[in-house]
Protein backbone atom coordinates (compact mmCIF):
# COMPACT_ATOMS: atom_id res chain seq x y z
CA UNK A 1 0.00 0.00 0.00
CA UNK A 2 0.98 3.78 -0.19
CA UNK A 3 1.18 5.32 2.65
CA UNK A 4 1.43 9.29 2.47
CA UNK A 5 2.63 10.89 5.78
CA UNK A 6 2.11 14.80 5.66
CA UNK A 7 5.49 16.59 7.03
CA UNK A 8 8.77 15.54 7.04
CA UNK A 9 11.00 17.02 9.57
CA UNK A 10 8.67 17.72 12.58
CA UNK A 11 8.76 16.02 15.56
CA UNK A 12 6.73 13.08 14.88
CA UNK A 13 7.34 13.13 11.14
CA UNK A 14 11.17 12.19 12.18
CA UNK A 15 10.02 9.40 14.61
CA UNK A 16 7.75 8.21 11.86
CA UNK A 17 11.04 8.01 9.68
CA UNK A 18 13.22 6.70 11.98
CA UNK A 19 10.56 3.89 13.40
CA UNK A 20 9.55 2.43 9.59
CA UNK A 21 13.54 2.54 8.68
CA UNK A 22 14.09 -0.03 11.77
CA UNK A 23 11.70 -2.18 10.74
CA UNK A 24 11.81 -3.92 7.53
CA UNK A 25 8.71 -5.69 7.75
CA UNK A 26 6.91 -2.30 7.30
CA UNK A 27 8.75 -1.36 4.45
CA UNK A 28 8.26 -4.57 2.47
CA UNK A 29 4.64 -3.96 3.09
CA UNK A 30 3.98 -0.54 2.43
CA UNK A 31 5.46 2.60 0.75
CA UNK A 32 6.12 5.34 2.46
CA UNK A 33 6.22 8.64 1.38
CA UNK A 34 6.98 11.86 3.11
CA UNK A 35 5.81 15.16 2.32
CA UNK A 36 7.67 18.54 3.77
CA UNK A 37 5.67 21.47 3.70
CA UNK A 38 7.91 22.28 0.71
CA UNK A 39 6.23 19.70 -1.68
CA UNK A 40 3.11 19.90 -0.08
CA UNK A 41 1.54 23.03 1.62
CA UNK A 42 -1.73 21.76 3.10
CA UNK A 43 -3.00 25.39 3.27
CA UNK A 44 -3.07 25.16 -0.35
CA UNK A 45 -6.13 23.68 -2.41
CA UNK A 46 -3.78 22.81 -5.18
CA UNK A 47 -0.57 21.70 -3.78
CA UNK A 48 -2.67 19.19 -1.53
CA UNK A 49 -4.48 17.73 -5.34
CA UNK A 50 -1.07 17.40 -7.12
CA UNK A 51 0.44 15.28 -4.46
CA UNK A 52 -2.13 13.01 -4.11
CA UNK A 53 -1.75 12.48 -7.66
CA UNK A 54 1.47 11.79 -7.30
CA UNK A 55 1.68 9.89 -4.79
CA UNK A 56 -1.71 7.75 -4.90
CA UNK A 57 -1.90 7.29 -1.09
CA UNK A 58 -4.01 4.23 0.09
CA UNK A 59 -3.87 6.04 3.33
CA UNK A 60 -2.80 9.03 4.62
CA UNK A 61 -1.38 10.26 7.72
CA UNK A 62 -1.20 14.15 8.76
CA UNK A 63 1.83 15.24 11.10
CA UNK A 64 1.72 18.57 9.79
CA UNK A 65 0.58 21.02 11.95
CA UNK A 66 0.88 25.23 13.08
CA UNK A 67 2.09 24.40 17.14
CA UNK A 68 3.37 27.09 18.08
CA UNK A 69 0.98 28.14 20.81
CA UNK A 70 1.98 31.42 22.17
CA UNK A 71 2.77 32.64 18.72
CA UNK A 72 -0.69 31.83 17.46
CA UNK A 73 -2.25 34.05 19.66
CA UNK A 74 -0.79 36.86 17.56
CA UNK A 75 -0.64 34.56 14.03
CA UNK A 76 -4.33 33.80 14.36
CA UNK A 77 -5.00 33.80 10.69
CA UNK A 78 -1.80 31.48 10.09
CA UNK A 79 -2.94 28.82 12.81
CA UNK A 80 -6.29 28.84 10.93
CA UNK A 81 -5.44 28.10 7.33
CA UNK A 82 -2.82 25.52 8.37
CA UNK A 83 -4.81 23.67 11.35
CA UNK A 84 -8.31 24.35 10.04
CA UNK A 85 -8.16 24.72 6.73
CA UNK A 86 -5.25 22.80 5.87
CA UNK A 87 -7.34 19.48 7.81
CA UNK A 88 -10.40 20.37 5.38
CA UNK A 89 -8.02 20.18 2.20
CA UNK A 90 -6.58 17.12 3.31
CA UNK A 91 -9.80 15.90 4.60
CA UNK A 92 -11.52 16.64 0.83
CA UNK A 93 -9.02 14.95 -1.05
CA UNK A 94 -9.15 11.85 1.27
CA UNK A 95 -12.31 11.80 0.64
CA UNK A 96 -12.79 12.26 -3.30
CA UNK A 97 -10.17 9.18 -3.35
CA UNK A 98 -12.32 6.98 -0.48
CA UNK A 99 -9.34 6.83 1.80
CA UNK A 100 -9.14 6.95 5.45
CA UNK A 101 -6.91 9.58 6.98
CA UNK A 102 -4.99 9.34 10.33
CA UNK A 103 -4.66 13.15 11.97
CA UNK A 104 -3.14 13.78 15.12
CA UNK A 105 -5.32 16.43 17.47
CA UNK A 106 -4.15 17.76 20.93
CA UNK A 107 -5.31 18.15 24.94
CA UNK A 108 -5.58 21.77 24.27
CA UNK A 109 -9.29 21.10 22.79
CA UNK A 110 -10.00 20.92 26.01
CA UNK A 111 -10.43 23.76 29.04
CA UNK A 112 -8.58 22.00 32.05
CA UNK A 113 -11.72 21.86 34.36
CA UNK A 114 -11.71 18.01 34.55
CA UNK A 115 -10.46 16.34 37.44
CA UNK A 116 -9.63 13.02 36.79
CA UNK A 117 -8.34 12.38 32.90
CA UNK A 118 -10.42 13.42 30.06
CA UNK A 119 -12.05 10.95 27.70
CA UNK A 120 -12.31 11.20 23.89
CA UNK A 121 -15.60 12.03 24.44
CA UNK A 122 -15.69 14.66 26.77
CA UNK A 123 -16.86 17.80 26.14
CA UNK A 124 -13.80 20.03 24.19
CA UNK A 125 -13.50 23.86 25.33
CA UNK A 126 -10.09 25.15 24.18
CA UNK A 127 -8.65 28.30 26.11
CA UNK A 128 -6.15 29.34 23.14
CA UNK A 129 -6.37 30.16 19.52
CA UNK A 130 -3.94 26.82 19.12
CA UNK A 131 -6.77 24.36 20.76
CA UNK A 132 -8.83 26.07 18.54
CA UNK A 133 -7.66 26.02 15.63
CA UNK A 134 -6.71 22.01 16.17
CA UNK A 135 -10.66 21.56 17.46
CA UNK A 136 -11.75 23.11 14.24
CA UNK A 137 -9.43 20.55 12.33
CA UNK A 138 -11.12 17.93 13.90
CA UNK A 139 -14.52 19.16 13.10
CA UNK A 140 -13.34 19.26 9.19
CA UNK A 141 -11.96 15.73 9.01
CA UNK A 142 -15.05 14.56 11.05
CA UNK A 143 -17.56 16.49 7.82
CA UNK A 144 -15.66 15.46 5.00
CA UNK A 145 -14.67 11.75 6.33
CA UNK A 146 -16.02 9.06 7.37
CA UNK A 147 -12.87 6.74 7.73
CA UNK A 148 -10.33 8.53 9.84
CA UNK A 149 -8.41 8.20 12.86
CA UNK A 150 -8.10 11.36 14.72
CA UNK A 151 -5.28 10.66 17.84
CA UNK A 152 -5.31 13.64 20.46
CA UNK A 153 -2.02 13.65 22.13
CA UNK A 154 -0.11 15.69 24.75
CA UNK A 155 3.17 17.10 25.78
CA UNK A 156 5.16 15.50 22.89
CA UNK A 157 8.85 15.25 23.27
CA UNK A 158 11.34 13.55 21.16
CA UNK A 159 15.28 13.77 20.16
CA UNK A 160 14.02 16.42 17.52
CA UNK A 161 12.85 19.64 17.27
CA UNK A 162 12.07 21.98 20.38
CA UNK A 163 9.99 20.67 23.16
CA UNK A 164 10.32 20.61 27.00
CA UNK A 165 12.83 17.90 27.38
CA UNK A 166 15.29 20.03 25.26
CA UNK A 167 14.50 23.24 26.48
CA UNK A 168 15.23 22.32 30.36
CA UNK A 169 18.26 20.71 29.35
CA UNK A 170 19.46 23.90 27.34
CA UNK A 171 18.41 26.33 30.09
CA UNK A 172 20.36 24.26 32.61
CA UNK A 173 23.50 24.35 30.31
CA UNK A 174 22.83 28.28 30.52
CA UNK A 175 21.56 28.86 34.31
CA UNK A 176 21.87 27.53 37.84
CA UNK A 177 18.84 28.80 39.31
CA UNK A 178 15.20 28.91 37.64
CA UNK A 179 11.67 28.03 38.48
CA UNK A 180 9.26 25.66 36.61
CA UNK A 181 5.43 25.61 36.66
CA UNK A 182 3.85 23.34 38.87
CA UNK A 183 0.25 24.04 38.54
CA UNK A 184 -0.26 22.52 35.41
CA UNK A 185 -0.79 18.94 34.79
CA UNK A 186 -0.57 16.48 31.45
CA UNK A 187 1.12 12.92 30.53
CA UNK A 188 4.36 13.42 28.37
CA UNK A 189 4.37 11.38 25.31
CA UNK A 190 7.61 10.10 23.68
CA UNK A 191 7.01 10.91 19.80
CA UNK A 192 8.34 7.58 19.34
CA UNK A 193 5.62 5.39 21.02
CA UNK A 194 3.48 7.69 19.18
CA UNK A 195 5.29 6.76 15.72
CA UNK A 196 4.96 2.69 16.74
CA UNK A 197 1.42 3.50 17.56
CA UNK A 198 -0.02 5.13 14.14
CA UNK A 199 2.40 2.76 12.30
CA UNK A 200 0.72 -0.24 13.79
CA UNK A 201 -2.86 1.20 13.31
CA UNK A 202 -1.95 1.88 9.47
CA UNK A 203 -0.78 -2.10 9.30
CA UNK A 204 -4.24 -2.68 10.82
CA UNK A 205 -6.26 -0.34 8.66
CA UNK A 206 -4.29 -2.12 5.81
CA UNK A 207 -4.98 -5.42 6.59
CA UNK A 208 -9.16 -4.76 6.64
CA UNK A 209 -9.30 -3.26 10.51
CA UNK A 210 -12.27 0.33 10.43
CA UNK A 211 -12.53 1.31 13.73
CA UNK A 212 -12.92 4.70 12.97
CA UNK A 213 -13.37 7.83 15.68
CA UNK A 214 -11.72 9.74 18.05
CA UNK A 215 -8.62 8.59 20.04
CA UNK A 216 -6.51 9.94 22.37
CA UNK A 217 -2.83 8.87 23.00
CA UNK A 218 -0.62 9.84 25.84
CA UNK A 219 2.24 8.77 28.82
CA UNK A 220 0.30 6.70 30.59
CA UNK A 221 1.14 8.78 33.90
CA UNK A 222 0.38 12.43 34.89
CA UNK A 223 2.67 14.70 36.31
CA UNK A 224 3.06 18.37 36.27
CA UNK A 225 5.95 20.73 34.56
CA UNK A 226 7.85 21.24 37.44
CA UNK A 227 7.92 16.94 38.20
CA UNK A 228 8.64 16.60 35.08
CA UNK A 229 11.58 18.61 34.77
CA UNK A 230 12.85 17.08 37.87
CA UNK A 231 12.60 13.90 35.84
CA UNK A 232 14.70 15.78 32.86
CA UNK A 233 17.34 16.76 35.20
CA UNK A 234 18.00 13.58 37.54
CA UNK A 235 18.48 11.29 34.31
CA UNK A 236 20.79 14.07 32.52
CA UNK A 237 23.06 14.29 35.23
CA UNK A 238 23.25 10.65 35.46
CA UNK A 239 24.09 10.63 32.10
CA UNK A 240 26.63 13.64 32.23
CA UNK A 241 23.95 15.60 29.91
CA UNK A 242 24.45 18.36 32.18
CA UNK A 243 27.24 18.87 34.31
CA UNK A 244 25.50 19.52 37.98
CA UNK A 245 21.60 19.26 38.56
CA UNK A 246 20.43 23.16 38.71
CA UNK A 247 18.51 24.39 41.83
CA UNK A 248 14.90 24.66 40.21
CA UNK A 249 11.72 25.59 42.19
CA UNK A 250 8.31 24.99 41.67
CA UNK A 251 5.80 28.05 40.84
CA UNK A 252 2.71 28.78 40.12
CA UNK A 253 1.24 29.63 36.23
CA UNK A 254 0.90 33.47 37.23
CA UNK A 255 4.52 33.61 37.86
CA UNK A 256 5.67 32.64 34.29
CA UNK A 257 2.94 34.84 31.92
CA UNK A 258 2.54 33.61 28.45
CA UNK A 259 0.61 34.71 25.50
CA UNK A 260 -1.51 31.72 25.06
CA UNK A 261 -3.64 30.67 28.08
CA UNK A 262 -3.38 26.61 28.83
CA UNK A 263 -5.10 24.47 30.69
CA UNK A 264 -4.64 23.58 34.36
CA UNK A 265 -5.22 19.97 33.91
CA UNK A 266 -4.98 17.74 30.63
CA UNK A 267 -4.46 14.32 31.24
CA UNK A 268 -6.01 12.39 28.62
CA UNK A 269 -7.38 8.29 29.46
CA UNK A 270 -5.81 6.21 27.03
CA UNK A 271 -8.32 2.87 27.17
CA UNK A 272 -10.58 3.83 23.86
CA UNK A 273 -7.29 3.63 21.73
CA UNK A 274 -5.75 0.50 23.65
CA UNK A 275 -9.46 -1.13 23.79
CA UNK A 276 -9.91 -0.16 19.92
CA UNK A 277 -5.92 -0.55 18.34
CA UNK A 278 -4.36 -2.57 20.87
CA UNK A 279 -1.48 0.06 21.53
CA UNK A 280 0.22 1.09 24.43
CA UNK A 281 0.29 4.13 26.05
CA UNK A 282 3.60 5.99 26.00
CA UNK A 283 6.34 4.82 27.90
CA UNK A 284 7.35 8.05 28.88
CA UNK A 285 10.25 7.51 31.28
CA UNK A 286 11.85 5.20 28.97
CA UNK A 287 11.65 7.38 25.95
CA UNK A 288 13.05 10.28 28.29
CA UNK A 289 16.09 8.23 29.08
CA UNK A 290 16.19 7.76 25.25
CA UNK A 291 15.92 11.42 24.59
CA UNK A 292 19.02 12.00 27.10
CA UNK A 293 21.12 9.30 26.08
CA UNK A 294 20.78 10.61 22.32
CA UNK A 295 21.73 14.24 23.65
CA UNK A 296 24.49 12.41 25.44
CA UNK A 297 26.04 11.25 22.21
CA UNK A 298 25.15 14.00 20.11
N1 LIG B 1 4.47 19.05 20.21
C1 LIG B 1 3.53 18.84 21.12
O1 LIG B 1 3.76 18.95 22.34
C2 LIG B 1 2.15 18.42 20.68
C3 LIG B 1 1.16 18.25 21.67
C4 LIG B 1 -0.11 17.85 21.27
C5 LIG B 1 -0.39 17.63 19.93
N2 LIG B 1 0.58 17.82 19.01
C6 LIG B 1 0.24 17.60 17.59
O2 LIG B 1 1.07 16.56 17.11
C7 LIG B 1 1.31 16.75 15.71
C8 LIG B 1 2.80 16.67 15.44
O3 LIG B 1 3.45 17.70 16.18
P1 LIG B 1 5.02 17.89 16.15
O4 LIG B 1 5.44 18.11 17.57
O5 LIG B 1 5.67 16.85 15.32
O6 LIG B 1 5.08 19.30 15.43
P2 LIG B 1 6.33 20.05 14.76
O7 LIG B 1 7.60 19.41 15.18
O8 LIG B 1 6.13 21.50 15.01
O9 LIG B 1 6.11 19.75 13.22
C9 LIG B 1 5.04 20.30 12.53
C10 LIG B 1 5.27 20.04 11.07
O10 LIG B 1 4.18 20.64 10.36
C11 LIG B 1 4.69 21.13 9.14
N3 LIG B 1 3.83 22.19 8.61
C12 LIG B 1 3.54 23.39 9.16
N4 LIG B 1 2.73 24.09 8.34
C13 LIG B 1 2.52 23.30 7.24
C14 LIG B 1 1.78 23.45 6.05
N5 LIG B 1 1.08 24.56 5.77
N6 LIG B 1 1.78 22.44 5.15
C15 LIG B 1 2.46 21.32 5.39
N7 LIG B 1 3.21 21.11 6.50
C16 LIG B 1 3.22 22.10 7.41
C17 LIG B 1 6.06 21.67 9.50
O11 LIG B 1 6.84 21.66 8.34
P3 LIG B 1 8.00 22.75 8.15
O12 LIG B 1 8.98 22.48 9.21
O13 LIG B 1 8.50 22.45 6.79
O14 LIG B 1 7.31 24.09 8.28
C18 LIG B 1 6.55 20.65 10.51
O15 LIG B 1 7.30 19.66 9.89
C19 LIG B 1 0.65 18.08 15.35
O16 LIG B 1 -0.63 17.84 14.83
C20 LIG B 1 0.50 18.78 16.69
O17 LIG B 1 -0.58 19.70 16.69
C21 LIG B 1 1.84 18.20 19.35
Amino acid sequence: MNILVIGKYGQLASCLRDVISMQTEITDKHVWHFAPSKELNISERKSVQQAFAKFSPDIVVNTAAYTQVDKAEEEIEQAIAVNQLGCKNVAIACANLNIPLIHISTDYVFSGDNQSPYSPGDKTCPKNVYGLSKYLGEQEVMTYLSQFVIIRTAWVFSEYGNNFVRSMINLAQQKRQFGVVNDQIGNPTYAGDLALSIVDIVDAISSGTKKWGIFHYNGATSVSWYEFAKEIFALAEQNAVIDEYPDISPIGTEDYPTLAKRPNFSAMCNDKIFERWRVRPSDWKRGLLKVIRHQQSS
